[in-house]
Formats: C-alpha cells, sequence, structure tokens
C-alpha cells in the first residue's frame, strides 16, 4: 500500500517570525524593528538554551477532527475550574488555621468578613468546586457517548475515572474545613458511609477519622488530605491525561465518517 505523505511541519506563528532588520544608527536595525523584534529575540534565547520550542509545537499543532464542537470544550472547561480552585484555595490557605477547637471556624469567620475579597475568594472556591464536578461529569459523559473511551484512548479513560474519584475526594474533604455544625455532621454522615463499603470500607472510615473516632486528629488529616496530597495527584494525572490528548489526538464524533483513501475510491470504481 502506497505510503502517507509526511505531514508539513507546523508553520512558526508570524508574530515569532523575526522581519529582516532594516539597518538603522551604526549598522543596528532601527529602534522600531528592534522593538517588533523583542517577542521573537526573547523567545529565541530561551530556545537557544532549552530547546522547548519543539515539546511546545508538538503539543499546540494538532490535527483536530472534522466535526469537532462545543462539547470538546468540557475537558478545558474542567481544567480551567481546576486552576481557579488552586488559586483562590493558595489564598484561603494564607487565612486558614486546621485547629479543631474554634480556631478553623473562627479564621473561615474571619476571612469572609473581614478580609479585603475574602468573601468573594471564598464564594469562588465553594462554588467553583460544584461547577467543577459538574464540568467532569459533563466532559466524562461527552467522551462516553462519543466513545472516544475505546482503543487505543482505554488509559486516558482510565486515568480519567481516577481523576473523577480525586475530584470527588477534593469536595468530601473540603466540606469539613469551616468546622461548622453542617460540615461536622455532613462528614460524620459521609465517613460512615464508607465503612460501609466491602472489604475496604471499615480501614477507609477508619483512614480518614484518623482512628475510631472523629476527633482532632480528623480536622488535620482532611486538611493535609485536601490541600497536599489530592492536589498534587490531580495535577500529575491531568498533566498525564493531556499528554495521551496531545499524543493520541481527540476521536471524531460518530457520526463523522472516515473518509476513503484514493486509491481504495478507485478500486471500487
Ligand atoms: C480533572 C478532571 C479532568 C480534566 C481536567 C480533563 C481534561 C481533558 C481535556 C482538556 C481533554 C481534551 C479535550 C476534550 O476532549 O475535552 C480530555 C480528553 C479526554 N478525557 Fe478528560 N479530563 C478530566 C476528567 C476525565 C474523566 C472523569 C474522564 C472519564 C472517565 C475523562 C476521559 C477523557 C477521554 C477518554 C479523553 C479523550 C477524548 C477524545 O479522544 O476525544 N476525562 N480531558
Amino acid at each position: 500500500m502506497a505510503r502517507r505523505p509526511k505531514l508539513p511541519a507546523p508553520p512558526v506563528p508570524s508574530a515569532l517570525q523575526a522581519p529582516v532588520p532594516r539597518p538603522g544608527e551604526n549598522g543596528k536595525a532601527a529602534p522600531a524593528d528592534q522593538a517588533k523584534n523583542a517577542g521573537a529575540t526573547v523567545v529565541d534565547w530561551v530556545d537557544e538554551r532549552t530547546s522547548l520550542s519543539g515539546g511546545v509545537r508538538w503539543a499546540l499543532f494538532r490535527k483536530v477532527p472534522k466535526g469537532t464542537n462545543w462539547f470538546y470544550t468540557l475537558g478545558s472547561a474542567t481544567m480551567f475550574a481546576f486552576l481557579s480552585q488552586a488559586v483562590t484555595g493558595v489564598f484561603l490557605a494564607m487565612y486558614y488555621r486546621p485547629d479543631p477547637s474554634g480556631g478553623a471556624y473562627e479564621s473561615i469567620r474571619h476571612v469572609t468578613n473581614e478580609v479585603f475579597l475574602g468573601q468573594f475568594v471564598r464564594g469562588m472556591h465553594k462554588w467553583g468546586s460544584s461547577v467543577m464536578v459538574i464540568l467532569v461529569f459533563l466532559h466524562m459523559g461527552r467522551t462516553f457517548f462519543f466513545g472516544a473511551y475505546k482503543y487505543p484512548r482505554e488509559l486516558n479513560w482510565v486515568i480519567g475515572v481516577v481523576l473523577l474519584i480525586l475530584t470527588m475526594t477534593m469536595s468530601f474533604t473540603g466540606y469539613l474545613l469551616p468546622f461548622d455544625q453542617r460540615a461536622y455532621w455532613a462528614t460524620v454522615v459521609g465517613v460512615n458511609i464508607n465503612g460501609t463499603g466491602p472489604l475496604l470500607g471499615p480501614y477507609l472510615s477508619d483512614f480518614l477519622r484518623g482512628g475510631s473516632e472523629f476527633g482532632a486528629t480528623t480536622l488535620s488529616r482532611f486538611y493535609a488530605i485536601h490541600m497536599l496530597l489530592v492536589p498534587g495527584l490531580l495535577a500529575a494525572l491531568i498533566g498525564a491525561h493531556l499528554y495521551l490528548v496531545a499524543k493520541l489526538g481527540t476521536t471524531a464524533p460518530p457520526w463523522i465518517r472516515a473518509e476513503k483513501p484514493e486509491e481504495l475510491r478507485e478500486a471500487e470504481a
């Protein structure tokens, strides 16, 4: 069978192509050209020392299947929600104290009522968590109904399942942190539900509580899981997920038929 022609290398964006400098005074480029070249010069300087441009072009210039539509933005929307959670979470962490004897509740009250824009940032984080959960489910639905879980993307589906569980873990562990009555009792119920799981259930609920009783260590445990363990895992797995998306490309919608190669069409005629 005839081999397909190799795709040409993706173009360098025109903004990064240095224009030929017109000589100004002292044989140097005219100041206007120097300013125009500045972007390309900085990129060249970094690239000469790191060779990053190959990787960046590999990640950004990809063949996109016909029929790609708005449903394909749900993954990026989920990622944006994650980034927003990370940024607002950092600001909340500047004020939060994981102290079960009143300090945690007081620190959240302080952020909400006294810190400049505190209520806004807390609101973004609180509503953003629901937005992320909704988006991750919609994105999973899109990949399922478009058959994007099939060969060769099974591994990306499996990574996605882990991302889904981690996203739910973020919501669950974050809910306890304000340490008010609602947070406390909702988490008691949630941990007990975990405990009813087969085989691993009791161990999981002991692990979450930090012992057999819901106590002082439970809050610091949830705090560490919410702020360190799960965000780190999420960031790493989103990286792996996106690497596979860039490597394998996205799936065409199921109603788009593959075009037949020229030779096959001729053979059939
Ligand atoms: C934190 C959560 C997640 C983020 C940030 C994320 C991000 C992305 C992005 C940006 C894409 C490429 C564009 C697109 O198709 O939307 C993608 C593709 C994909 N994702 Fe996710 N994703 C997440 C969770 C999930 C979940 C829960 C599943 C399924 C269980 C999943 C399965 C897939 C699959 C199979 C593809 C390939 C799509 C295709 O080839 O058309 N992802 N993801």
